[in-house]
C-alpha cells in the first residue's frame, strides 16, 4: 500500500500531485480547518486504513447476526425443502446460505488482520443474497403459480 512505503518515496511520487490539486486548500496557508496534507504526518492521519469496528463490537454483532440470520436461513430452508427441484440444487442453495453467513462473519474478523478480506465480506454477502433469492423465488413460484397436476408430472 502506498502509505506504508517509506517517506522519501511517498514524497517523490505523491507530493507533486498534492501540490497541484490539493494543497491550495489542504495546507495551513489556506486558513481552512481541514486536514493539513502538506506534511507526511498530516497525510498519515487521513490515509490510515479503516479496518472496521472494534473487536468488542464485532463480537456482539457476530452473535446477533449468526443467530438472527441463521434463524432466517432455517425458516427459508424449511419452506424451500418442500420445493420440487433437483436434490443437488436444493442442497447447494440451502448449504450455501449457511456457509455464506459463516464466511461473511468470519471475514469481518479477518478484515481486522488484513483489509483485503473486506472483499470476502462482500462476496459472501452476495452469495447469501443469491442463495436466499433462489430459495424464496423458487418457493413462491411453486406455491403461487405452479399448477398441482403439472407438479405431479414433473416429479415423476
Ligand atoms: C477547493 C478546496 C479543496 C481542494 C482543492 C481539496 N479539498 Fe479535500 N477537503 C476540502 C474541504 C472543505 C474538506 C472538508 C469537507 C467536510 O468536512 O465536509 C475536505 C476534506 C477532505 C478529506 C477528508 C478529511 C477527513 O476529515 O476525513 C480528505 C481526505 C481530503 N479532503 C483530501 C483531499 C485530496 C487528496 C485533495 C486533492 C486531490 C483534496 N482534498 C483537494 C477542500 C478541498
Amino acid at each position: 500500500m502506498l502509505f506504508r512505503q517509506p517517506e522519501p518515496l511517498l514524497i517523490a511520487r505523491v507530493r507533486p500531485i498534492l501540490e497541484k490539486t490539493c494543497l491550495k486548500c489542504h495546507s495551513p496557508a489556506s486558513g481552512l480547518k481541514i486536514p493539513d496534507l502538506s506534511t507526511y504526518e498530516g497525510i498519515r492521519v487521513v490515509a490510515k486504513v479503516d479496518t472496521g469496528e472494534s473487536l468488542h463490537t464485532l463480537m456482539k454483532l457476530s452473535h446477533i447476526h449468526l443467530f438472527g440470520i441463521g434463524l432466517v436461513a432455517l425458516g427459508i430452508g424449511l419452506i424451500f425443502r418442500l420445493a420440487v427441484v433437483g436434490g443437488w440444487l436444493k442442497a447447494t442453495l440451502m448449504v450455501l446460505s449457511f456457509v455464506a453467513i459463516f464466511v461473511d462473519i468470519l471475514a469481518w474478523f479477518l478484515t481486522k488482520w488484513d483489509p483485503v478480506y473486506s472483499y470476502t465480506v462482500v462476496t459472501a454477502g452476495t452469495l447469501l443474497g443469491l442463495a436466499w433469492a433462489g430459495q424464496i423465488l423458487i418457493s413462491l413460484y411453486q406455491l403461487w403459480l405452479l399448477k398441482a397436476p403439472e407438479r405431479e408430472n414433473s416429479s415423476n
